[in-house]
């Protein structure tokens, strides 16, 4: 966001804030089905059309410095990895040898000088060529020109490493996130690095999940002891791009910035900014550090969890930083997310199973959630309808 979009995000969280209610959402409440968490055929819909005609967040692009540095997925579902070439460029592959199918790399982000598999030791070069073919001998009228690795579509924007599964889709970020995009830029998400990332699984639906992000109302309940301090009296504002949704959440501060001018307002002084990134990714502005969080759905009931945190080098200096970082770590990552938000949604989940209601009522501050399953169920309508085209 540029300064004068910050001011004025900010104006309309204090006139919010002046009534005690977050912006208009719904103009009545809204009830979703129980089968949106738990139908199988609903989830190989959202793999077939969500997962696949969508650009994905691969990660940071902290973690490509240099040539040779890769991500590889977090979902075996879909085993890639991005790599960035000798040219500076950064390629996705299925992460898979094209001679007897094992995978190339192991560890879910490194550095590499060539591929080397670790079966036959067949190796591959930065740039998916097959480079050399042990015992070649024992393969006469194999080219190696045709048995380069499978490439996917990948793109660098916005700080983040994208990729689809769609082996067609044309990636345009850009146009994908429109202002978001410009969001990211004026952010200088980019030059962030990355402190720690960790994978769970947790017992939920995948948007379950996400949707605990999608609300305040739950924030002096759920989180009365952690986060309640923090965003007293909070308001919400929020905007949609396509598929994507931002938001902005006055903190308990927000008056204070009647005492600087409006060219001195900083938003995550006073706000915290988040970010659906449709499909899966829930991407946080905190007020001096950033979490990226993906969701890789493994059935209804089951979801690989990933949380990628970053700063900026130059405001945690030392192992004193390093002190604080873990501290937001711990508080963000573990006493929030995982002992609060996401704990509640596996025990929903739980309970989703066995009888009882066969739909959650949404009120008019939860429609973010209501506006996120549009989304969704849209896109899944229009994948059933022919010759309808690809967003990304
Ligand atoms: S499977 Fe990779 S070299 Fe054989
Ligand atoms: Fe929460």
């Amino acid at each position: 966001m540029k300064q004068h979009e910050q001011v004025a995000m900010l104006k309309r969280l204090l006139a919010l804030r002046e009534t005690r209610r977050d912006e208009a959402m719904l103009d009545e409440v809204v009830r979703i089905p129980i089968s949106k968490y738990t139908d199988q055929a609903l989830l190989d819909q959202e793999l077939a059309s969500t997962f696949t005609r969508y650009p994905l967040v691969a990660g940071h692009v902290s973690a490509l410095s240099e040539p040779g540095s890769y991500i590889a997925s977090d979902w075996d579902q879909f085993p890639y990895f991005v790599i960035r070439g000798e040219d500076g460029r950064i390629r996705a592959f299925y992460n898979q040898c094209r001679h007897r199918g094992a995978r190339l790399l192991d560890q879910c982000a490194g550095a590499v000088k060539n591929l080397i598999c670790p079966f036959h030791g067949w190796v591959y070069g930065l740039d998916g060529q097959l480079k050399g073919i042990t015992r070649s001998h024992d393969f006469p009228g194999v080219d190696k020109g045709d048995y380069g690795l499978v490439e996917l579509p990948a793109a660098e924007a916005g700080g983040f490493a994208w990729v689809a599964r769609d082996p067609g889709a044309l990636l345009n970020i850009p146009e994908f996130l429109g202002e978001f995009h410009d969001d990211l830029v004026n952010f200088d998400v980019a030059s962030l690095v990355q402190y720690k990332k960790t994978r769970v699984v947790k017992e939920a639906n995948w948007k379950l999940l996400i949707k605990t992000y999608l609300e305040g109302y739950h924030v002096p309940y759920l989180h009365r002891t952690t986060l309640a301090f923090a965003f007293k009296n909070g308001v919400i504002a929020h905007d949609e791009v396509g598929p994507h949704i931002r938001l902005a959440a006055a903190r308990t501060n927000i008056q204070d910035t009647a005492l600087k001018p409006e060219n001195e307002w900083r938003i995550l002084d006073y706000a915290s900014v988040y970010y659906t990134l449709f499909p899966n990714t829930f991407f946080i502005l905190h007020p001096d550090y950033v979490s990226i969080n993906t969701f890789w759905p493994l059935s209804p009931d089951r979801t690989v969890w990933t949380h990628e945190m970053l700063y900026r080098a130059e405001e945690f200096p030392g192992s004193a930083g390093q002190g604080a970082l873990q501290k937001r770590f711990t508080f963000t990552n573990d006493d929030v997310f995982d002992q609060e938000d996401f704990a509640i949604a596996e025990e929903v989940q739980r309970t989703l199973e066995h009888g009882g209601s066969d739909h959650h009522v949404l009120g008019l501050a939860e429609g973010l959630l209501a506006m996120f399953q549009d989304n969704i169920d849209q896109r899944l309508a229009r994948a059933t309808e022919p010759g309808t085209e690809r967003l990304s």
